[in-house]
């Protein structure tokens, strides 16, 4: 394949990468997942402190529990699987950066095999009672999580997006 088909490949690949919220009961084939661990691995990270864990979440009953808690991640109930990243940096500033890196590339790695996935947020107090299920220590917070899993039918809808000469502008 030439520069130019993989560029074109590449560039389709990440413009249409939408979140998906809804899943097929289906379950995910253990190259892709062993691709996505790889992928996590390899996620760039504030000086590369690599000061992150990723839980990975199959176990439906504990899925259904971090759905129900307080916050955006209801679409994990239904999930094959729930990536819960946690970050282990002092700085909140750069832990929520360094999530948003993790969780973008899980995305895109997941969506290279087919597998839709979205961001859930926690909030406030669901945050400790998230680590409190998932059998970590009373310091432990979980805001970000991704759902993961084969769209289900009408899944893929997607939001609008403004003209590009409004996101992005030529400094003169
Ligand atoms: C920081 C951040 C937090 C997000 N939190 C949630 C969330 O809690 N629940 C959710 O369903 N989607 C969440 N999303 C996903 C966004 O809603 C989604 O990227 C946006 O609606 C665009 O969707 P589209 O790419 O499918 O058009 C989050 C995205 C980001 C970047």
């Amino acid at each position: 394949m030439n520069t130019t088909t993989r560029a074109n490949e590449f560039i389709s690949l990440l413009k249409g990468l939408r979140a998906v919220r809804q899943f097929a009961d289906k379950p995910l084939p253990a190259d892709a997942v062993r691709d996505i661990y790889d992928v996590i691995r390899w996620s760039g990270n504030a000086s590369n402190r690599q000061a992150f864990q990723v839980l990975w979440v199959e176990d439906r009953a504990t899925l259904r529990r971090l759905a129900d808690l307080k916050g955006y991640a209801k679409h994990l109930a239904g999930a094959a699987a729930g990536a819960v990243i946690l970050s282990l940096l002092d700085s909140d500033e750069l832990n929520a950066f360094d999530e948003g890196r993790i969780a973008e590339r899980i995305m895109l790695a997941a969506h290279v095999h087919g597998i839709g996935s979205s961001i859930g947020w926690l909030r406030d107090e669901a945050r400790r009672e998230a680590a409190r299920i998932l059998g970590l220590g009373p310091e432990r917070l979980v805001r970000t999580t991704v759902s993961l899993g084969y769209p289900a039918e009408g899944a893929l809808r997607g939001g609008r997006r403004k003209p590009v000469e409004d996101l992005v502008k030529r400094y003169r």
